[in-house]
């Protein structure tokens, strides 16, 4: 194996911070919460773990800025997202660096995710411009109609482990795009890529009440964000477990949500499929960030006729992916976040085997030791597997085969969740009706990427609720107001 940087050389050090931004400043806090190298379980650092009256302070800042960053244009917010964008780009590397050693994922990967963030950032700052309001048609001669958009105030982050900037931004450009100001708390396991993003955030000349960043641990943070009347959104990404738990919370308050929660999405190879393509898009879309993404193929669900052939391809390319440590030359897997999500992809595994599973490749902890996990297929998984029923969250392509398009589609939709879904295939009228039957937000048809700041990501059933990205993205953070103006002259 080659050589590992266990502490990354930075071109601009400080933007690894183990402090959080927040009223105006960098503050330490005398407790902390220490932060480990998934690759290596070295410790890499600490942040603070704030108390819950810290984080009132932080809404109150952040409710004082609210009215003064309501007030700018369009496009002067769009200026700023710009800037913070264009910041980031000139920054890749070294915000790589600090997303690889916190989360593990491969170095290009995180390079890959840096430019993604980058992107939700660039797009708002384009929207921004844009919101439009309504001129309606009037149901009296006397009366004037019409609607425009608000912002709805100060609104709260939680975001995940597996993408640690990407998340931020996406709700971060649509929030201060639409004349929000917004306090993001990361996941207490990768923190240090969201303190870089506050970083970049001051150097842009973000005003410091506009976003700030704080840590500490999930429960007293969401339960202030939950319960305090000047926070009037929170927007999280994460488990379908929290994200219900928030929703019961949140019900007293009337607090606004987005919830952009877990999948389990079938990959579906019909009969006409392309199989090279289809193994293709296979390995993108279920190998990504070590599998540990909400969008990544769950289910492989293959016609009868070709699984012989797609699994004998996938295979071959699954047992090519070189696992390691995400710092070293040509690593495609790092490895898995921690103890938790180790343990739950190796039940997944046992459990697909002894409902017989035939594991073709991989199928126990990777030599390397640790949370590495070796890259696995396993043939003939009963769609009653724990991994059929929930997210694996782990480098674990389970394959079953189906017969007719009514059965492929009944497995495919028989789950409570529905984020992202796979389809490959030539029928162009198959594809259409597969299409419209599926229950998911959000169909990739020969395609094993679909993540991209244009559309609107989000689920539908226990997958949560509301639109990030797209020309959509913004109304999650904005109010409609209608106004009825009277006594007009009559037509
Ligand atoms: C996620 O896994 O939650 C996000 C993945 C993406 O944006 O592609």
């Amino acid at each position: 194996m080659e050589e590992t940087i266990t502490s990354p050389n930075f071109a601009h050090s400080s933007l690894f911070r183990t402090s959080c931004y927040y009223l105006g400043h960098w503050k330490s806090y005398e407790k902390t919460i220490s932060v480990i190298d998934p690759a290596t379980g070295e410790t890499i650092g600490t942040v603070p773990n704030l108390p819950r009256e810290e984080i009132r302070k932080a809404i109150d800042y952040a409710f004082l800025e609210q009215s003064k960053w309501s007030k700018t244009t369009g496009k002067e917010r769009g200026k700023y997202l710009r800037a913070w964008s264009e910041l980031m780009l000139r920054n890749k590397d070294d915000l790589a660096k600090i997303m690889t050693w916190e989360q593990g994922k491969p170095l290009a990967e995180s390079i890959g995710e840096i430019e993604y963030a980058a992107s939700y950032l660039e797009w708002f700052s384009e929207e921004a411009k844009r919101s439009y309001g309504d001129i309606i048609p009037t149901h009296r001669n006397d009366v004037r109609l019409l609607s425009w958009r608000e912002p709805i105030g100060v609104s709260g982050f939680l975001t995940p482990w597996n993408f640690p900037s990407s998340m931020i931004t996406r709700k971060a450009g649509a929030a201060l795009a639409a004349g929000c100001v917004a306090i993001s708390k990361p996941s207490e396991i990768t923190p240090y890529s969201a303190l870089a993003l506050a970083v970049l955030a001051q150097e842009a000349g973000i005003p410091p009440g506009v976003f700030q960043v704080v840590t500490g641990f999930p429960e007293h943070i969401a339960d202030e964000f939950l319960e305090n009347p000047k926070m009037k959104k929170i927007s999280f990404t994460g488990s379908v477990r929290v994200g219900k738990l928030l929703l019961e919370k949140a019900a007293p308050k009337m607090k606004r949500l987005s919830l952009e929660l877990g999948g389990n999405a079938p990959f579906i190879v019909f009969s006409d499929a392309n199989i090279q393509d289809a193994v293709k898009g296979a390995v993108l879309s279920k190998f990504r960030n070590t599998g540990q993404t909400c969008v990544c193929a769950n289910r492989f669900l293959v016609h009868e006729k070709v699984i012989s052939e797609f699994s004998q391809l996938l295979v071959k390319e699954v047992s090519k992916l070189k696992v390691g440590n995400g710092f070293d030359e040509g690593i495609q897997q790092g490895p898995l976040i921690n103890e938790v999500g180790f343990k739950k992809v190796k039940n997944h595994v046992e459990n697909a085997a002894s409902l017989g599973g035939k594991i073709l490749t991989g199928g126990k902890p990777h030599s390397l030791g640790g949370t590495f996990f070796e890259p696995t297929v396993i043939l003939g998984v009963p769609t009653t597997a724990l991994c059929f029923q929930e997210e694996t969250f782990g480098p674990v392509a389970p394959i079953c085969s189906f017969r007719t398009e009514e059965e492929a589609i009944h497995i495919a939709n028989n789950t409570n969740v529905g984020l992202a879904s796979y389809i490959y295939g030539r029928d162009h009228a198959l594809i259409w009706r597969v299409s419209e039957s599926i229950e998911s937000g959000m169909v990739s048809v020969n395609e094993g990427i679909l993540s991209t700041e244009q559309v609107p990501f989000g689920g539908v059933k226990d997958s949560g609720m509301g639109r990030e990205g797209s020309k959509y993205g913004m109304e999650e953070y904005q109010e409609l107001k209608y106004i009825c103006w009277g006594g007009q002259k009559k037509i």
